[in-house]
């Protein structure tokens, strides 16, 4: 069995995708949900499945032990961000070197770095009058959105489109996709 914990820092739906796809699976298990957020819509997924939850203070997780030793308490295999706010520091790239895995609701290396999450990302695709946007989903750096890319998937961006209807379809993207590209790379990982 496989210990993935999921990194959110806001709603979670992704996450809850994720929690849903392996409640049965005998093959992966989430053993933590981890936020920097006390408030994150996140944690009710959490309760909601009785996974056990780490809360991140800034400090300890950016210029400390990165919460090492708890993450290896829980046996974690692999690292899933989703919709995670934090650079991930360098102590973790390490330790679990190849196995932290992202998904950022752009098509990279356009419309990534810092500053670019969420709301921030579809404004950008908008002001810049794209025709098509889409996610990825990728391995983790030390730089900001610039890992490997194990997957992509596109969809239109309409006229009509607010960063709102854009953020609805690509959700709908990242809950079609995520879990599903999380189980092939930790089962028969890419890279
Ligand atoms: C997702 O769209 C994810 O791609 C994005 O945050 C959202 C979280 O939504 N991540 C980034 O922008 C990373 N740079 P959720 O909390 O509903 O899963």
């Amino acid at each position: 069995m496989k210990h993935i914990a999921i990194f959110a820092s806001g709603t979670g739906s992704n996450a809850q995708k994720i929690l849903a796809h392996f409640q049965r699976s005998q093959e992966v298990q989430v053993g933590l949900i981890v936020s920097n957020k006390p408030q994150a819509g996140v944690l009710k997924f959490a309760n909601e499945y009785s996974v056990p939850i780490l809360l991140l203070e800034k400090e300890r997780f950016l210029k400390g032990d990165g919460y090492v030793p708890e993450l290896q308490a829980a046996g974690i295999d692999w690292i899933i961000l989703a919709g995670f706010l934090w650079k991930i520091p360098a102590t973790l790239i390490k330790h679990w070197e190849k196995r932290i895995i992202n998904i950022h609701p752009a098509l990279l290396p356009n419309y990534g770095g810092k500053g670019m999450y969420g709301q921030a990302v579809h404004l950008a695709v908008l002001a810049a009058s794209e025709k098509e946007t889409g996610i990825t989903i990728h391995y983790v750096d030390e730089h900001y959105d610039h890992g490997a890319t194990i997957f992509q998937a596109t969809c239109p961006v309409l006229s009509s489109d607010t960063p709102e209807s854009l953020a609805n379809r690509i959700h709908a993207l990242e809950h079609l996709h995520y879990p599903l590209v999380i189980e092939k790379e930790i089962l028969s990982p890419s890279v």
